[in-house]
């Protein structure tokens, strides 16, 4: 399968410092691509070079196989960055109409109606801008980036500076676009746990350089350890830590707060073992569960990794 985004070792310094130091993956037809890193890290640089805003030092990039200088390349890409460039003063209608129109969009009215539609603001299309939240504009400005029907979307940071229950909006408007839509889907964040619920690949970014790349369901297995988590009602004494780190079969991989980890799956000692082992210690238990590994964890092992280099 051809690419629908590819980037190829993409070189980018800033003065004398080396923004990007030779970034390359390739989202395909069909993903909701996770570009995740932290502040500074380079996403939003990536995005405006795939975008043609920002000029390369080195390297390629193409959208759906097409220079992306060109314009029918750039009729078939939509994006939403930060600052929004929605304007005030201006209706939410107006403001689709006005990029709708620079697109050439065909059948505009109908169009605009189905993207509010699609981002849950049909009914407030004739309020100005000025007076939306947060999450509405992000959403507006997604709406924006569908007016013209492209096939690809680049997304800097979709849900940044929106409250929990509005994230979950935009993810969900998200999944429809790429879903119900057919949408190839590019957004950065440096939420992990967005990108978790809603990718199916990702580029881990980092000082300009990308420190994992793949399928999220081979970065979780690369991750490996699930856990079995005991919830304990006390502080965890040393000389219990000591007993637990004594007692091989048992599996204990660690403490987190009040939450003792052991190992799980099929060469792991029984649940009900490992209860009774902690009760034997005079640990008082509040619940026990299951904890999957998650890409935070990886994350955190990453950087940390890259630090002692
Ligand atoms: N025009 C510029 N001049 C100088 N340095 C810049 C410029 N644009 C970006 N940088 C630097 O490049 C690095 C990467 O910035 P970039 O905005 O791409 O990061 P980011 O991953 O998008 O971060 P954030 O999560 O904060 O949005 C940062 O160290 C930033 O300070
Ligand atoms: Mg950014």
């Amino acid at each position: 399968m051809s690419a629908a985004i590819h980037i190829g070792n993409i070189k980018k310094s800033i003065g004398k410092r080396e923004i990007l130091r030779g970034i390359a993956f390739d989202v395909y037809p069909g993903d909701i691509f996770g570009y995740l890193g932290p502040n500074g890290a380079g996403k939003t640089t990536t995005i405006r070079i795939i975008l043609g805003l920002l000029q390369a030092d080195s390297g390629e990039v193409n959208v759906l196989g097409q220079d992306i200088r060109r314009a029918d390349t750039r009729m078939k890409i939509g994006f939403a960055l930060d600052p929004d460039g929605l304007y005030n003063n201006m209706t939410a209608f107006e403001n689709l109409k006005f990029y709708a129109d620079i697109y050439n969009a065909a059948d505009i009215e109908k169009r605009i109606e189905k993207v509010a539609g699609l981002v849950g603001l049909a009914d407030r299309l004739d309020d100005t801008v000025g007076s939306y939240s947060k999450g509405m504009r992000q959403r507006l400005s997604l709406a924006r980036a569908m007016v013209h029907d492209p096939e690809v979307l680049i997304l800097d940071e979709p849900t940044a500076g929106v409250d929990p229950t509005g994230q979950i909006e935009i993810r969900k408007i998200l999944l429809d676009i790429a879903r119900v839509e057919k949408k190839t889907v590019l957004l950065s964040s440096h939420n992990l746990d967005e990108v978790q619920r809603i990718c199916n690949r990702i580029a881990l970014i980092d000082q300009g350089e990308i420190k994992l790349y793949g399928k999220l369901a081979d970065l979780r297995q690369k991750m490996g350890k699930s856990a079995i988590a005991v919830e304990t009602k006390d502080v965890i004494t040393e000389p219990v830590l000591e007993q637990l780190q004594a007692q091989k079969q048992i599996g204990f991989q660690g403490v987190k707060g009040s939450t003792l980890l052991f190992d799980s799956g099929e060469e792991a000692a029984e649940v009900s073992d490992i209860v009774g082992f902690l009760a034997g210690l005079g640990v008082k238990i509040e619940r026990v569960g299951k904890r999957e590994a998650s890409l935070e964890d990886l994350y955190a092992n990453i950087l940390e990794e890259a630090e002692k280099k």
